[in-house]
């Protein structure tokens, strides 16, 4: 393991955050923990000390630490094996994008890059609209609609068929109660070990492990008879057949689970606060509905129209601004790791805060408004001020994807329906797990339909596709 000599003769004194005996930061931390990390900021600096969830770690937040993230230093300093080895242990596996660092890392990325990016979705934007007005069909056609649950169904639908070629609707169920525990309980362990005995996942879990080895099957299938497809899963196989110590048999299920583990909570939350912010802000609502209308007005819809649907787009940039899904990224310490004149000891636990900005005055004046226009007067793009997607080496494989996704389900959407809020007055609540963003209880009204359902023609590729 790397080690680091040390170059500063008198570090900081890193400050410990005040807590309650016992639960320490816990209580604080559940509630709001982008709030709390932002109250830490100000109150303690740059670098401090929490007690949460039963663990003492370290905090390394602000501008400062957005930046630090992309530096040869932090490359070096951090590992993530250890927040993701619950997950690897739980099916068998050798490893996990997520959880592994350096060389391996940098490899198994280059092989799954493609597949996580936007390109998965070339020339089949007609392909998704058809999934999309499916789910609306089927779960927004009530008076209060779940925003969450029913974005979550769409999106496990949407990614099985763009990631893997296969989207089974009756597993649809399924993979959702199985993603929530593993994020839940292996994952980010805001809920207790015992858990993962419950009936409802075990079922879950049973039934999405039979998928696997089907899908994984097949493509040994596809394979030997050499028509192994262009997509996630295809490049996946092909990883493992080229090198079988990188990526191990007993892998190949997890990357199955691996789109939906990093895809269906991120991409049905940020959906869900956007729907909030569009509905809750006056005059925005309008707006989208116009971008949304002219896409529509297409009869064929490309990869360029959705990339130029810069309203939704700022819509969503403010949606993940205010709700951020990954507060902070956590890590553990390689060596003794310097930061703003302060030693952070090795092998510790440290969370990056890189969503503080966020939320701070300096960076975005009137922090708590969604406005979508500050994308305009380029807020986001000070240095260290906005960062969704996470920072560094593990930063989101899948942003590309995810922009186009969450802007053409966005469009969708508020083409085809008239939707408000249950009460002008309704406050967004939220939760944090097992990704923070809108509660599960926020609901809006279907109000009837804006345009019917209808089917876009499929593009007609030239040669370079
Ligand atoms: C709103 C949508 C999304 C947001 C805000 C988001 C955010 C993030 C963040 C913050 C990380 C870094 C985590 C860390 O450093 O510990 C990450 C990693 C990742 N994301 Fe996303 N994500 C989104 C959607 C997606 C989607 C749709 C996919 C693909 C299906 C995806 C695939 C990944 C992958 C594969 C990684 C791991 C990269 C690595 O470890 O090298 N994400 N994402």
């Amino acid at each position: 393991m790397a080690t680091q000599a040390k170059t500063i003769e008198e570090p900081k004194p890193i400050p410990t955050v005040s807590g309650l005996p016992l639960v320490g930061n816990t209580l604080e931390m559940a509630k709001d923990p982008a709030a709390f990390f932002v109250r830490c900021y100000r109150d303690y600096g740059p670098v401090y000390r929490v007690n949460v969830f039963g663990q003492k770690s370290y905090v390394i937040a602000g501008p400062e630490a957005g930046k630090f993230m992309n530096t040869k230093a932090a490359r070096n300093g951090l590992r993530s094996k250890e927040f993701w080895q619950g997950l690897v242990d739980h099916h068998g596996a050798s490893k996990t994008l997520t959880g592994v660092d350096g060389e391996d890392h940098q490899k198994m990325r280059a092989i799954m890059r493609d597949g996580f990016s936007r390109n998965a979705m070339f020339g089949r934007y007609h392909e998704l609209t058809d999934i999309i007005d499916i789910s609306l069909a089927r779960d927004w056609n009530e008076e209060a609609v779940p925003v969450v649950e029913a974005f979550q169904y769409m999106i496990v639908h949407l990614l099985g068929e763009v990631m893997t070629g296969n989207a089974p609707l009756e597993y649809v169920r399924d993979i959702r109660v199985n993603i929530l525990y593993i994020l839940n309980v292996l994952v980010t362990k805001q809920r207790p070990g015992f858990m993962i005995h419950m009936p409802e996942f075990k079922r879950a879990s049973k039934r999405v492990d039979e998928l696997g080895q089907s899908m994984v099957d097949e493509f040994f299938a596809h394979a030997e008879a050499g028509t192994l497809p262009k997509n996630l899963l295809g490049d996946v196989m092909r990883g493992h057949l080229d090198d079988p110590e990188l990526i191990q048999k007993r892998d190949l299920k997890l990357v199955l689970t691996g789109p939906y583990v990093a895809g269906l909570d991120t991409v049905a939350n940020t959906l869900a606060a956007a729907v909030y912010g569009i509905l809750k802000t006056p005059g925005v609502l309008e707006k989208v509905q116009a971008e949304a209308d002219e896409l529509f007005a297409r009869d064929v819809v490309t990869e360029r129209d959705v990339l130029g649907l810069d309203y939704i787009q700022s819509c969503l940039k403010e949606a993940m601004r205010l709700w951020p899904i990954a507060v902070a990224q956590m890590r553990t310490t390689n060596h003794d790791l310097e930061f703003e004149g302060y030693v952070v000891p090795k092998d510790e636990t440290i969370f990056i805060g890189t969503s503080v900005p966020h939320f701070m005055e300096e960076f975005f004046p009137d922090p708590m408004k969604f406005d979508p226009d500050r994308v305009d007067r380029r807020e986001h793009l000070k240095p260290g001020a906005y960062a969704p997607f996470g920072r560094g080496t593990h930063s989101c494989l899948g942003q590309s994807l995810a922009e186009v996704m969450m802007g053409i389900c966005i469009a969708r959407l508020f083409h085809r329906m008239n939707i408000s809020l249950t009460s002008p007055d309704y406050v967004l609540k939220t939760k944090t797990a097992p990704t923070p963003g809108p509660a599960m209880s926020f609901k809006i009204k279907v109000d009837g339909e804006r345009n019917p359902a209808k089917s876009l023609d499929a593009e007609i590729l030239g040669e370079a596709a």
